[in-house]
Parts: C-alpha cells; sequence; structure tokens
C-alpha cells in the first residue's frame, strides 16, 4: 500500500497520521480547506516539517464540493479524516456539519467509486454511542441514538459507507476514536483548552460536578492504531468493520484536573457550570475487536501524555 490520500491532512490526527507515514516510505497526497473551526495558523504550523518531503503531495481544497483530482497518480487507500469536529459547535449549526461529514463523505465515496480506489479507512467517533448504558460500549452495541448532531452525521457516514461496500465492493473499516489529545490537540477539547486558560491564570470551566469520564487515548496509539487498520485492510479483501480505538480506562473529570494540576505544579481554579447540551455522561471503549483484528494496544499512561502536551504546548507560546 504505497499512494495513499489522506483527507483532513492538516489537522491534529492526520497531521500526525503523514509524519508516520512518511517515515515509512509512503508517498501521500493530503487534502485540507483549513476549515476556519480553529486557526489556520495553527494547521500551516502542523504540516510545516511534512511540506520539505518531496513524498507528500499537498493540496488546499474542500472536499465538502465535488472531489475531483483525476490529474494525480493512482490512489490505493482513502483515510478519511476531514470533518467538522465538536459537539457543542454541531447543536449551533447542523446545516454545516450535514455539508461537511454527510455530503462530503457522499464525495469521498462517489470519488472512490469513479476512480475504482477499493479501499477506505474512516474516521468515526465515540460520540455515536450517545448515553449508552451498556459499558464499556462495544461495536456490536445499538447506536440509534445520538445525541448531538455530529454524532449522527458520523452515524449516517457509517451507514453510508456501508452501502458504498455492499454496491461496490469497496473494502471500508469505520475506526471510532474515543478522545484523542496529546501534542497539536485541536484548542476546542478540554485538556487543551485547560492547559489555555491555567496558563491565562483563568478559572478552567467544569460543565457538571466532575463526575462525567472520557476515554483519553494518546495520539501515538490512534497512529498506531490506524496503522493497524491500514495493514489490515491491504492483506485482506471482502472488508467491513468497525473497531473502536480507545484507551479502555475512562478517567472522572475531576481526576483529569487532579492529574493536570501535578504535570502543571499547580492547583487550578476552577468555574462550575451546568452540563451541556449534547455531551455524554461517559465514554469508555471497549478494545476488544482491535486488539483481536489489529493487535492494537495502548499504553500510553494519561500522566505520560499530559507531560508531553505541555512540552508541546509551552513550546508553542514560548
Ligand atoms: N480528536 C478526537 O478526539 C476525535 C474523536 C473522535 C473522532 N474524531 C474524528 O477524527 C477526525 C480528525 O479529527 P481531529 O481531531 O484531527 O480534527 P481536526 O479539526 O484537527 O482535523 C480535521 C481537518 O479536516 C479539515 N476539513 C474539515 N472540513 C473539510 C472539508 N470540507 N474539506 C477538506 N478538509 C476539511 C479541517 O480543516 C481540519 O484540518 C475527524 O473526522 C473527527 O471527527 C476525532
Amino acid at each position: 500500500m504505497k499512494r495513499i490520500l489522506i483527507t483532513g491532512v492538516a489537522g491534529f490526527i492526520g497531521s500526525h497520521l503523514v509524519e508516520s507515514l512518511l517515515s515509512q516510505e509512503k508517498e501521500i497526497i493530503g487534502i485540507d480547506n483549513f476549515d476556519p473551526f480553529y486557526s489556520k495558523e495553527q494547521k500551516e504550523s502542523n504540516l510545516k516539517q511534512v511540506l520539505k518531503n518531496k513524498n507528500f503531495c499537498f493540496l488546499e481544497g474542500d472536499i465538502s464540493q465535488k472531489v475531483t483530482l483525476e490529474s494525480l497518480p493512482k490512489i490505493e487507500l482513502i483515510i478519511h479524516l476531514a470533518a467538522k469536529a465538536g459537539v457543542r459547535p454541531s447543536i449551533e449549526n447542523p446545516t454545516d456539519y450535514i455539508q461537511h461529514n454527510i455530503q462530503a463523505t457522499n464525495n469521498i465515496l462517489e470519488f472512490a467509486k469513479n476512480q475504482n480506489i477499493q479501499k477506505i479507512i474512516f474516521a468515526s467517533s465515540s460520540s455515536i454511542y450517545g448515553n449508552n448504558t451498556s459499558i464499556p460500549f462495544r461495536e456490536e452495541d445499538l447506536v440509534n441514538e445520538p445525541i448531538s448532531p455530529y454524532a449522527f452525521t458520523k452515524r449516517s457516514c457509517e451507514l453510508m459507507n456501508y452501502a458504498y461496500h455492499h454496491l461496490y465492493d469497496i473494502d471500508i473499516i469505520n475506526l471510532r476514536f474515543f478522545t484523542v489529545y496529546g501534542p497539536r490537540q485541536r484548542p476546542d477539547l478540554a485538556i487543551h483548552k485547560f492547559f489555555q486558560k491555567i496558563y491565562n491564570n483563568e478559572p478552567i470551566e467544569i460543565f457538571g460536578d466532575g463526575s462525567t469520564a472520557r476515554d483519553y487515548t494518546y495520539i501515538d496509539d490512534i497512529i498506531n492504531g490506524i496503522e493497524a487498520a491500514i495493514n489490515y485492510i491491504h492483506t485482506h479483501s471482502k472488508v467491513f468493520e468497525t473497531i473502536n480505538l480507545g484507551n479502555n480506562t475512562p478517567v472522572l473529570l475531576k481526576d483529569l484536573i487532579k492529574q493536570i494540576e501535578k504535570v502543571v505544579f499547580k492547583p487550578v481554579m476552577l468555574k462550575n457550570l451546568p452540563m451541556q447540551a449534547g455531551d455524554v455522561n461517559q465514554t469508555y471503549a471497549d478494545i476488544t475487536k482491535a486488539k483481536k483484528l489489529l493487535g492494537y494496544n495502548p499504553h500510553t499512561k494519561l500522566e505520560v501524555g499530559l507531560e508531553k502536551f505541555k512540552n508541546w504546548f509551552e513550546g508553542r507560546i514560548s
């Protein structure tokens, strides 16, 4: 599997993935529209190093418009990460999420069909489990009750992927990521947002009583999981799989804050606010399937991942 198209390549996960794949001598075509959800400056800085690599071709473009990359050499695999992410803003503007998540995914599927590209890996999300009461979350759990537009766009894409697999024999893996963190994390996500507030000497906003929990998964573990999925889809045919990539260790919000205090060596100020619409109570991945099919084995402890995040964050602000 030599030539790969990555959508959303300038984002948090995409920029780590392209770096890792280029180090394995892959040829990567990356596309991103620098969606204004967060700063273009951060995304450009994510790509700064890889843009120097001769095996990387970057295209600035919006895949929610028709995808026409016919002039490019044959692509063997698409890793479709581009999306509008974030639960809360999706409630404010569902139409944008439908356009950039559902319409854009359909464009990618049509592109794959027309170009005879047989393999796709899709970035799905733990959000599709909603307030699932069966813990930990298993891939075979019923996921018919999404509680935000973001979640229903991701679930819609998983379903659309199945139809294209069925109709056109496209091999597809839906990877359900669980709260990914680490250097370059999106600024809207809890850990990044908290560090920003702490370094500004402002209180961090806590929605609810601190008893919500997230299965924080370190970026390197996610990249290992995606690479194992690349290997799996490359070596198998007739593939349609949906696989959790999480850490299998949910952390309470109040415990996350204690860990952050240890890493920054100071108590943090809190501002307590009510729970927000669309937020799920907890996420908790069952990773049995990922272990079995992919040999996935996340090993980064929260304190280690937070320390690495802190080093990156301080490097940016210094
Ligand atoms: N980070 C997480 O914790 C997490 C968890 C679950 C799922 N996911 C999914 O993983 C993927 C990557 O997430 P991320 O955290 O790196 O987000 P990100 O916002 O950092 O990256 C997404 C990238 O997609 C680009 N993009 C958006 N719409 C586009 C369009 N129409 N055309 C071209 N590019 C477009 C954005 O500019 C951005 O650079 C997303 O699909 C997200 O929904 C992420």
